[in-house]
């Protein structure tokens, strides 16, 4: 037996002052206690309040950062005589802002514009007649880091850390529940981070030696596909139907699903290592031996949860001949609104069906108008996807409901989403909801959804709106990877049709007009669809942020492992999102503005 000598005691004392000294605990973040009706909250640090980093603060912030932070004042302040007390009004600039207000491949290179505005709060939109010539900053960060390096990254993490301010990350502001917003805080934008690089064969960890991409955290994902495309054999990335949604930012780490999503998968069952900035500011790799709970966590557990993704490994899977179908059924075939719902009862409760062959579809309902553009069959030719779709057509044709069809094959998967794939616009305030069906719904309730879906397209006048619209996917990544062990909910392997919903909400509504708002999608629209589909779920990247048991419905039985790694990498709540794991404690309170913690 050894016995401890004082050598051995001074040692293990000199390692324990060693140790102590290079994980000495940083000082406590300056506390911010408020009360707001009657609750008590620890608050960030807002700009006003005594705890709000000082100017040198933020000089020296700047300076660790090479002169990328910026103090943000609204694109769209050039219409304005007033902003914050000075005149950003320039004619020609306004001009040229409002004009590429609906414009996704503008917005995503902007520092913090969001496409989706209503959670900026839609205080700085292009001016209408009457419009009131100032405007102010809304629910937009108070600062943003335009970062180019993950030196950035980490600063801006210890900085907000250290300074108990509010972090929000911005990759490319497509999130529709506002979640690359947050009102006086400083947001780290990762747009410039650009690498794309190609591997033949992934050298591990792990057993997987197939080809692979490593993509960095501003990638968008046609980016990704033009790039892919261009390997030599070309291959193919699961990535979003938008060209402009990030790869690595909120859509992998929310799920991500997509035209190949039914063949390969949800874009995280892709995922091979995550290179991360965690809350603490250490780099921190998490793949299937390294940090692996993380690497689960990371893989659909929830954006800005865990970490700042620098960059992400997946799995690049071969290109294969794909076909297209567009189907149009529309005021210019009929104006027999039920002619139109038996169309749309015919295809959906065929959901299963198209899911059995490998398909992804996108389509969108507006009163009058089916829209289906397009069917993508993987793998399969222009005969072939005619002959799957027959039962459709012939359906069709039996209850005498005319339509216009196109069927075309082609070599590659990526010629098809060029060819096919529609753009999509900015510049909406909208509130968003939607429900993920599974097949045992589209089996035992298709009629059920289609009775939910007309009471949301052609609500009942009286109601909060006079008319409503549907886009709806048809995607059922269990078919292509029935297990897989990461974040996503499990109920994704038995998905067949997701679903997402609209409110529209005017530019400037009161609060007490958007809890009507908030109120009708909840109950009525995402209502409807819930009670239609007693086996369904949803989906966290597109959602409904009052979701009833959100953490049952973005994740059901993986929604307890989440909460506790939540707790082990990020304890103190440097991240934040609204319907992310851990943030049950969390409120945004004071009208949508201050981020608080109850105490
Ligand atoms: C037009 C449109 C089409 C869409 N199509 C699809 C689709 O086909 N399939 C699908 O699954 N989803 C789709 N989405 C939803 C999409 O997945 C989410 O909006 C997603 O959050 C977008 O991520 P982003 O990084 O591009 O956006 P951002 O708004 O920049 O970020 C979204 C969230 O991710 C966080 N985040 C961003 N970067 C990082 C990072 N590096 N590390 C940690 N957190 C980060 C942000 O803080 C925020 O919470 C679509 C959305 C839109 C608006
Ligand atoms: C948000 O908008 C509402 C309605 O226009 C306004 O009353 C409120 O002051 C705004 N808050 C912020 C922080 O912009
Ligand atoms: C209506 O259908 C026609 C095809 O017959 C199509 O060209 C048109 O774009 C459709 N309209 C809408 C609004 O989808
Ligand atoms: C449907 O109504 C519109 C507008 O009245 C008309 O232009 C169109 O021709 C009608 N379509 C059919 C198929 O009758």
């Amino acid at each position: 037996m050894t016995r401890l000598t004082l050598t051995t005691l001074t040692t293990l004392c000199l390692v324990a002052v060693a140790s102590a000294r290079y994980t000495k605990p940083e000082p406590a973040p300056p506390s911010n206690p408020k009360t707001y009706n009657g609750v008590k909250y620890n608050c960030k640090c807002y700009e006003g309040d005594a705890c709000w980093p000082k100017a040198n603060a933020w000089t020296a912030l700047n300076s660790a950062v090479s002169g990328a932070l910026e103090r943000v004042v609204p694109d769209l302040a050039v219409c304005y005589d007033n902003f914050e007390g000075k005149s950003y009004y320039d004619e020609v600039k306004c001009k040229a802002e409002t004009a590429n207000w609906a414009n996704q491949f503008y917005q995503v290179d902007k520092s913090i514009a969001n496409l989706w505005t209503y959670w900026t709060n839609t205080t700085c939109v292009p001016p209408t007649d009457g419009s009131p010539n100032s405007c102010t900053l809304g629910y937009l960060p108070r600062y943003v880091i335009k970062a180019t390096r993950k030196e950035h990254i980490k600063a801006g993490v210890d900085f907000a850390r250290r300074n108990n301010v509010r972090l929000v990350i911005r990759n490319t502001g497509h999130d529709f529940m506002g979640r690359s917003a947050g009102y006086g805080s400083l947001a780290i934008n990762t747009h410039s981070f650009k690498s794309i690089k190609f591997t033949k064969k992934y050298a591990g960890p792990g057993k997987y030696r197939g080809g692979a991409v490593t993509v960095g955290a501003g990638v968008h994902v046609k980016e990704v596909y033009d790039a892919a495309f261009k390997q030599s054999p070309p291959v193919v990335v699961v990535g979003g139907e938008c060209p402009t949604v990030g790869l690595t930012g909120g859509y992998i780490q929310g799920g991500g699903h997509g035209p190949m999503a039914t063949l390969y998968g949800m874009a995280a069952d892709s995922a091979l290592s995550y290179d991360i900035v965690t809350a603490d500011g250490r780099y921190v790799t998490a793949n299937e031996v390294e940090n692996s709970d993380l690497f689960w966590a990371l893989s659909g557990g929830g954006p800005s949860t865990f970490g700042v993704v620098v960059s992400v490994t997946l799995k690049t899977h071969p290109e294969v001949p794909t076909a297209g179908l567009i189907l149009n059924i529309n005021a210019t075939h009929t104006n027999d609104t039920n002619q139109i719902w038996n169309a749309v009862a015919a295809f959906h409760n065929r959901a299963n069906l198209w899911i059995d062959n490998g398909m992804f579809v996108y389509y969108e309902l507006f009163p009058g108008s089916l829209h289906i553009q397009p069917f993508v069959a993987p793998g399969k030719t222009a005969a072939e996807i005619l002959k799957i779709t027959k039962p459709l057509f012939d359906d069709l044709d039996r209850q005498k409901i005319p339509y216009s069809k196109v069927a075309k094959g082609y070599k590659t998967f990526y010629q098809l989403y060029i060819d096919l794939f529609e753009n999509e616009h900015a510049g909406d305030s909208a509130l968003v909801g939607g429900r993920l069906f599974t097949r045992k719904d589209i089996s035992k309730n298709g009629n059920d959804i289609i009775e939910a879906y007309k009471k949301i397209v052609t609500p009942d006048a009286g109601g909060y709106m006079n008319f409503g619209f549907l886009i709806g996917h048809i995607v059922g990544p269990g078919h292509g990877v029935p297990k897989a062990n990461n974040a996503v909910h499990p109920k994704w392997r038995e998905g067949s049709s997701f679903t997402i919903t609209n409110v529209l909400v005017p530019n400037g509504a009161s609060w007490s007009e958007k809890a009507v708002a908030q109120k009708y999608l909840t109950d009525v629209v995402d209502g409807g669809l819930r009670k239609a589909s007693p086996n369904g779920i949803a989906y966290v990247n597109e959602g409904n942020l009052e979701e009833p048991n959100w953490q049952d419905a973005y994740w059901g039985s993986n929604y307890p492992r989440l909460l506790s790694i939540r707790k082990k990498w990020d304890p103190t709540g440097v991240f934040y999102t609204r319907t992310t794991p851990g943030t049950e404690e969390w409120e945004v309170v004071d009208y949508g503005s201050r981020l608080c913690k109850r105490v």
